[in-house]
């Protein structure tokens, strides 16, 4: 696993997505159906080529209920070539794509029927919906404790079914080198209330990532020249102001960059329209 840490990861970050990827029968890499390529994490696939090419890799396309049923399709078409990919929806009441995933686990399982039981573990950029997905899958909130191996840790396996256990501690995939700063704040790898200054990213948003309509329906503001004048304007109509009456631009942009990241915001990366069979699935997002 040496060859990793060169590759821009921090070790401690490594060392606990590894634990994961090295105790799971099957991978469940969890990307963000709003921008598949974009938490896609080859670097990971890669070693796991390498390393153990044995254990199963499927990708989970979350949070598909803030994207257009076509992308949708469109998306779980162009991954598939690559992975067995799910569709997902991770809510208690109101899920999407459990049965789907239920069922390949279950394939997995008899495809191990050598083993007592299968471990399936999570990875994934953060705030991708790792432990809302665990969450979903898991009946009841009663969980079986098991220790791993080799591993003085006791981690927590959730028992989704007979011979079929969840380990309940995703690996968290760290920001890619090729990220810039704006891209790990957008994909929501940094706290929002941590950020120094929020109001760097807004102009990113407002122009360029939401169409203006949604973010002129969202918060009734309209004719912005630019992040500043937008912030302004909503400073004052929602309220947040100073002690001495001047808007405050930084509490505004957390909001904003709140809504971006929670679906308020409508936005996705719109998959190629090209004819699928051509569309290249190497990308930048590498370490
Ligand atoms: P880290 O612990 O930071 O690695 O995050 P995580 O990948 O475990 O994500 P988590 O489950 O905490 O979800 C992040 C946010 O996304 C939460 O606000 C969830 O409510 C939301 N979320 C998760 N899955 C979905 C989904 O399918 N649809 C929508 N709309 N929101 C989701």
């Amino acid at each position: 696993k040496d060859w990793y840490f060169g590759a821009g990861m921090s070790k401690r970050i490594w060392n606990e997505l590894y634990k994961v990827i090295d105790s799971s029968d099957v991978v469940i890499h969890v990307l963000d159906a709003r921008d598949p390529l974009g938490t896609r994490c080859i670097h990971v696939e890669k070693y796991l080529q390498k390393e153990a090419p044995h254990k199963h890799l499927i990708y989970v396309l979350n949070k598909v209920d803030l994207i257009p049923t076509w992308a949708t399709s469109r998306w779980v078409k162009i991954l598939s070539r690559e992975r067995p990919t799910i569709a997902f929806h991770a809510s208690i009441n109101n899920s999407f794509g459990k049965g789907s995933l239920i069922q390949l686990l279950r394939q997995y399982s008899k495809l191990n029927s050598d083993k007592k039981q299968i471990s399936v573990g999570f990875i994934g950029y953060p705030n991708t919906g790792k432990s809302s997905i665990i969450n979903t899958l898991r009946k009841k909130k009663v969980c079986t404790v098991a220790p791993i191996p080799g591993e003085t840790k006791v981690w927590q396996y959730i028992t989704l079914m007979r011979r079929i256990y969840l380990i309940d501690c995703p690996g968290i995939v760290q920001s890619s080198s090729g990220d810039t700063e704006t891209d790990v704040v957008l994909k929501g790898s940094i706290r929002t209330g941590n950020l120094q200054t929020p109001e760097d990213y807004i102009d990113e948003i407002i122009n360029k990532r939401v169409k203006k309509e949604y973010i002129a329906r969202t918060y009734n503001i309209d004719n912005w020249s630019d992040h500043i004048d937008f912030l302004t304007m909503l400073a004052k109509s929602t309220g947040k102001l100073n002690k001495g009456g001047e808007p405050n631009l930084h509490v505004c942009s957390i909001m904003v960059i709140n809504d971006f990241l929670r679906g308020k915001l409508p936005h996705f990366v719109e998959p190629p329209s090209n004819n699928i069979e051509e569309i290249p699935l190497t990308n930048t997002n590498q370490f």
